[in-house]
């Protein structure tokens, strides 16, 4: 239905970076030791903020978490410590390795891989949260996992998916918000250095390669409503490009019930 609208773009300059480095696709170059986080400040700042947003997400202190495609999470012992339960879900192996050393002594912290998700029972989630993910996987796998979020998600649970790119915003707009976000944040010549560096590394050119997956607002509610849930843009985004969006969804039916009464 949006086939010819989604920007998934292949340019065919992976095969020649992979013949390189071990970067083979979007969750190898994650896994990676790349520069996106200019300095130990702005992982800092990054993953306090999401923290932080989470915790504002979560609707009450014996709710179930998932962060999905979580990174390093720096301060997700942050948001365990305001629900029942938090999984970490990473594609990224060495990442995913590094998560559960760092969160070993946090008893209500769970490291899991993406396939890990399936054996888990249904409505075993209050809050499921991905934020910027969905532009590194393929229309079809974001299908799949809006249907496997649908089923994990508690009927009465909300997912939230955040920094989703509309097809107008380029590369141009992320290193200006990146600028800006340092500039507030205390690391802006580090955040110079790192521009200059990402305009030659290997995240412009996967990104010309592997290609990014952008929506616009109304592709994205549409999608999210053929996968059952009745869902609304957030009027900021989770991150600090407000270029980029947000969206809350909930299971469909039960705002519809919620409505008849
Ligand atoms: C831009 S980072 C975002 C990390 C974190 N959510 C944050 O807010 O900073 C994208 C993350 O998504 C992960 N990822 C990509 N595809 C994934 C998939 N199919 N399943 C789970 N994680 C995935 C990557 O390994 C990476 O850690």
């Amino acid at each position: 239905m949006f086939g010819s609208r989604l920007r998934w773009r292949r340019a065919g300059g992976v095969r020649a970076i992979a013949m390189n480095t071990e970067i083979r696709d979007w969750v190898s170059y994650w896994d990676s030791s790349h520069s996106i986080y200019v300095n130990a400040r702005h992982a800092d700042v990054h993953y306090r903020d999401i923290a932080s947003a989470i915790i504002g997400l979560i609707p009450h202190r014996d709710a179930r978490v998932l962060d999905y495609g979580c990174g390093e999470a720096v301060h997700a012992d942050a948001v365990a410590g305001q629900s029942r339960e938090l999984v970490l879900c990473e594609a990224a192996p060495k990442l995913r390795a590094r998560l559960a050393q760092r969160f070993a002594h946090v008893p209500n912290i769970s490291v899991l891989a993406p396939e890990d998700l399936k054996a888990l029972p249904a409505a075993c989630f209050d809050l499921i949260v991905a934020n910027s993910v969905v532009q590194y996987v393929s229309r079809a796998e974001l299908e799949s996992l809006l249907a496997l979020w649908r089923r994990l998600l508690d009927p009465e649970g909300h997912v939230v998916i955040a920094d989703v790119i509309p097809p107008e915003v380029g590369v141009l707009s992320d290193l200006a918000a990146l600028l800006r976000y340092a500039l507030a944040n205390g690391f802006f010549f580090a955040a110079l250095v790192g521009v200059a560096r990402t305009a030659t590394s290997s995240y412009r050119s996967l990104r010309a390669g592997l290609g990014i997956a952008q929506y616009s607002e109304a592709e994205f509610l549409a999608l999210l409503a053929a996968a059952g849930y009745a869902a609304e843009r957030l009027p900021r985004n989770m991150e600090h490009n407000q270029t980029r969006m947000t969206f809350i969804a909930k299971p469909a039916d039960v705002r519809a019930n919620a409505s008849a009464k």
